[in-house]
């Protein structure tokens, strides 16, 4: 099986760096060596990204940056806009190399994508051309609103195209307020077509360590 998971996700701000950390607690409560990637990240806060931050706080192996965040972008806007305005290149073979430098140093890595999944990280690549390149099994992070079943449906369908395996989707409430919730996630459930890993709730200021013990990672550690 290979050492980690791709998290992806319906769109920006759906929650893939919460149940990204959520993730990383999973495997390391489990014993493993768990390590976060976030290959771009764009949008500087203070000096810092702070997806590179959470992922960091929530494994349990000392990475060094370069490996964890190969690309670090300061404008907040999309990926391929923000590195050519730095003047930079974004290089897949460069992100995959740093991948599996992260693969010899932990049992699992946990790869956040950028936006969602096709978005652009250069003239003629997209989030899906890393993940194909990283080969991993991709996590789907579906952020429970209205309009997220179509695009659930259209990101499961990209994921597949481009030949890598669902290993699960998670649903996670990110407006409180969404009408028919159950109904909605059991509409995913009949059409993803792949393991539902966990529900979680809307909660403030998200824990991903306490929200870990709600995602069924049985099964899905690697080797
Ligand atoms: N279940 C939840 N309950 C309450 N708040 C949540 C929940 N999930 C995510 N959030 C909040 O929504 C915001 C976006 O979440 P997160 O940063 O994990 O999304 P993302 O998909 O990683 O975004 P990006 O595309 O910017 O990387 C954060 O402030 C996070 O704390
Ligand atoms: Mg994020």
């Amino acid at each position: 099986m290979a050492a980690g998971y791709f998290v992806t996700g319906t769109g920006t701000g759906v929650g893939k760096t919460l149940i990204g950390c959520a993730l990383l607690h999973a495997f390391g409560a489990r014993g493993m060596a768990a390590v976060g990637m976030k290959p771009v990240a764009a949008g500087c806060e203070n000096g810092k990204w702070m997806d590179v931050e959470w992922l960091v706080a929530a494994g349990n192996v000392f990475a060094p940056r370069a490996l964890v965040n190969p690309y670090a972008l300061i404008p907040p806007i999309a990926p391929h806009i923000a590195a050519k305005q730095s003047g930079i290149d974004i290089d897949i073979a460069l992100i995959r190399q740093a991948c599996l430098e992260l693969q010899k140093i932990a049992d699992v890595v946990i790869v956040e994508g950028a936006g969602g999944f096709l978005v652009p990280l250069n003239e003629h690549e997209e989030g899906a051309s890393l993940a194909q390149a990283l080969g991993l099994p991709v996590v789907l992070v579906v952020g429970m609103q209205l309009g997220c079943l179509n695009h659930a449906l259209l990101t499961a369908q990209a994921v597949r195209a481009a030949g890598l395996p669902l290993a699960g989707w998670v649903a996670n409430r990110i407006d409180p307020e969404m009408i028919a919730f159950d109904e909605n996630v059991l509409a995913l459930e009949r059409r993803l077509d792949c393991r539902l890993l966990g529900v979680l709730p809307f909660e403030q200021n998200a824990d991903a360590g306490k929200l870990s013990v709600r995602l069924d990672i049985e099964g899905m550690e690697p080797g």
